[in-house]
């Protein structure tokens, strides 16, 4: 009897976020791994929060542009639900379960941080949101870029030219130091998810360091695994 071949599981994509505050460096560092994993035959997209996909990119508009403020902190986290769904479902599952890496500017650290930590928009609501929106979705890692306020800012300043601060950059200097330490309080506290990388350096020094990040908890990740099966 001829053995049938077992169907192969299709291998999952790696879902990685970037987090961080304004004028870190994400979509630099997101652009520049994207480069290096495609050219190591990892078929990766990179995609953003919040947009990423046409309904959710409508939303953004609306966030960005300040018009949520007016409606308090709880529905502007419902507003960013509403995009991270359309998202997670029209963009970040299809292409994981098609074996696509995914990097993601921001994710749900961002809710957290921005509309919990400073908004100081109940937990629960937070949590209740995460589990309608992303469900069992972890990220597998998730990069957040340190770098002092004063530079971030700096940067955040230079990007933009003549136009004006957005929804979040127009925030006080200590809204930007309290959102400095809220990440690095996630990156505290959630050591398996999260490194935290010192974005205060060149971009190639920084992409440097995202990799061997990437490499050391991949590693990490497969040595546990092996270690499981023993
Ligand atoms: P950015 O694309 O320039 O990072 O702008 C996105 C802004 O939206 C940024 O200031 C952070 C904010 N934001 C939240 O407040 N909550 C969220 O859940 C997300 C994804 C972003």
């Amino acid at each position: 009897m001829t053995e049938v071949p077992k169907a192969r599981k299709p291998v999952r994509g790696r879902f990685i976020t970037f987090e961080g505050g304004e004028g870190s460096g994400k979509s630099t560092q997101i652009q520049m791994l994207a480069e290096r994993l495609n050219a190591a035959k990892l078929r990766t997209i990179t995609t953003r929060e919040p947009g990423g996909s046409a309904g959710a990119e409508i939303v953004r508009h609306l966030l960005l542009s300040g018009m949520g403020k007016m409606f308090g902190p709880e529905t502007e986290s419902l507003l960013f639900a509403a995009a991270r769904d359309d998202h997670v479902a029209q963009v970040i599952v299809p292409a994981l379960d098609q074996g696509t890496w995914v990097l993601c500017d921001r994710f749900t650290d961002s809710t957290r941080v921005y509309q919990g930590e400073l908004g100081k928009v109940d937990p629960k609501l937070i949590r209740a949101m995460e589990r309608v929106t992303i469900g069992d979705l972890k990220p597998d890692l998730t990069i957040i870029l340190d770098v002092p306020v004063a530079i971030g800012m700096e940067r955040a300043m230079k990007r933009r030219g003549a136009a004006l601060p957005d929804r979040f950059e127009g925030e006080s200097g200590d809204f930007h130091e309290k959102l400095r330490e809220a990440y690095r309080r996630i990156a505290e506290n959630d050591p398996q998810r999260c490194a935290l990388v010192d974005a205060n350096a060149d971009p190639k020094t920084v992409a440097e360091r995202v990799w061997k990040a990437l490499r050391d908890h991949l590693f990490s990740v497969a040595a546990t695994r092996e270690t499981a099966k023993a």
